[in-house]
């Protein structure tokens, strides 16, 4: 196959032109080989069964931090925060054990209540007949405030969380960086440490409560975890679950614009909103991709991987394979295997804030729907220049009434 272009290019993911070039690479070539790139040679791997196939065999393709980590773009070493999404077992199981209860459904149910009713503040507060952006408004706005929740972190410190965790990620090299250096990050980064140490003291001396500070202060599983794995283990749950949720609360509400009547169905039949919240988190994808670094030699769709290669799985190309999901192209929250998506991952490291993620969406529209609330999208939205995370920077809209 020649010809074909770089998929990795961020460009395709700010004007959203990605999927032609997918398409393509899944019927013609769907393991496929660049051999030059700004990231230098890699796989990309476009089906969804293969995709599978490269999730389920940890050994073979490795997450670790020190074999390039899971992005295209190799890891910086020795400057990232350790934690779990970037290592294998044995230490990527024992430390996923120790956080993986904090968001389990029955610790989430204590703070649904709570997140409901700020959630339905939020949207009373929000203008009517007039233009803002949902983006900032709701999605980073609630995004922030569940996390606080989550966390019971000072409330009015709440977009905190959401600078830490835009910092924790930014390419320091890209035009509109939060911090331009790796010193100023660090620097951000301890600070971050010292309020969470703060916090993580007064939570273990007083009595168990519900949020995930004081769960993990006084829990069997994480009570005596050394304190820079508890900062590491925090850390990775802001990252976690800051952009990908963000992004999946603005492109659900595109989603639904576009499909009018997908929300006529729902606003029919608010049972259908678990199964919506599963479509909205396929139809988004928020994770581009993630990357394995071959341990060893292995063959993929016919293709020989070599020891060392760069193989990178592009869900969003996976989500839209019409051969493991039906009428990919379409976004009908009532799809029979609802649950059946990419976005999320599969195996070892299949996101762990799944459940959180889905009851934030949850949430928002079941609050919605309770109001009435249908803004109408009044312009373009700005998409972000990036081949990791398929963000959404502003979207401007309406609410009339
Ligand atoms: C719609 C929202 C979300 C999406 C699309 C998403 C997506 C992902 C993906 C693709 C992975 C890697 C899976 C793999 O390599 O197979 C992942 C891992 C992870 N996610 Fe999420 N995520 C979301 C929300 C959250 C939330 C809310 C949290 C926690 C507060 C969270 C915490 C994590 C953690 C800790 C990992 C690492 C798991 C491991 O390595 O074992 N995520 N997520």
């Amino acid at each position: 196959m020649t010809g074909h272009p770089n998929v990795a290019d961020p460009r395709l993911y700010r004007e959203d032109t990605w999927r032609p070039h997918f398409a393509r690479l899944r019927a013609e070539d769907p393991v496929h080989h660049h051999p030059e790139s700004p990231y230098g040679p890699y796989w990309s791997v476009t089906r969804y069964a293969d995709i599978l196939k490269v999730e389920l065999d940890p050994a073979t393709y490795s997450s670790a931090s020190a074999m390039g980590g899971i992005q295209i773009i190799d890891q910086p070493q020795g400057q990232e925060l350790p934690n779990f999404i970037r290592m294998d077992p044995p230490r990527h199981t024992a430390q996923r054990k120790t956080v993986a209860p904090i968001v389990a459904p029955s610790n989430l149910a204590n703070l649904q209540a709570t997140i409901e009713q700020r959630t339905a503040a939020l949207l009373d507060g929000l203008p009517r007949n007039q233009t803002f952006d949902w983006v900032d408004l709701v999605s980073t706005e609630l995004t922030a405030m569940m996390l606080a929740t989550l966390f019971d972190f000072p409330f009015a410190e709440r977009r905190r969380l959401t600078w830490w965790s835009d910092v924790a990620i930014c390419n320091v090299e890209a035009e509109d960086a939060v911090v331009k250096t790796d010193a100023e990050r660090m620097a951000e980064l301890r600070t971050m440490a010292a309020t969470m140490t703060e916090l993580w003291k007064e939570r273990a001396a007083a009595p168990p409560k519900f949020d995930l500070i004081s769960m993990m202060a006084h829990s069997d599983a994480t009570r005596d975890m050394p304190l820079n794995e508890f900062i590491g283990n925090f850390a990775l749950l802001i990252v976690g679950g800051n952009d990908t949720t963000r992004n999946s609360m603005s492109g659900s509400l595109m989603a639904f614009a576009d499909h009018p009547g997908e929300r006529d169905k729902l606003e029919a039949n608010a049972a259908l909103l678990p199964s919506a919240v599963s479509e909205m988190i396929r139809w988004q994808t928020p994770v581009i991709h993630m990357r394995r670094t071959a341990t060893r030699d292995a063959e993929l769709a016919g293709k020989s991987i070599a020891r060392g290669d760069k193989v990178v799985m592009w869900y969003v190309s996976g989500n839209r394979d019409g051969s493991a999901i039906e009428d990919p192209e379409v976004f009908r929250i009532d799809r029979p295997k609802v649950r059946q998506h990419l976005s999320f991952g599969a195996g070892i490291h299949r996101c762990v804030g799944d459940r959180l993620a889905e009851l934030q969406l949850q949430i928002l529209w079941q609050e919605m729907l309770k109001r009435k609330i249908r803004p109408e999208i009044v312009g373009q939205p700005v998409r972000l220049y990036s081949n990791f995370i398929r963000g959404i920077r502003s979207l401007p809209v309406v609410i009339r009434g």
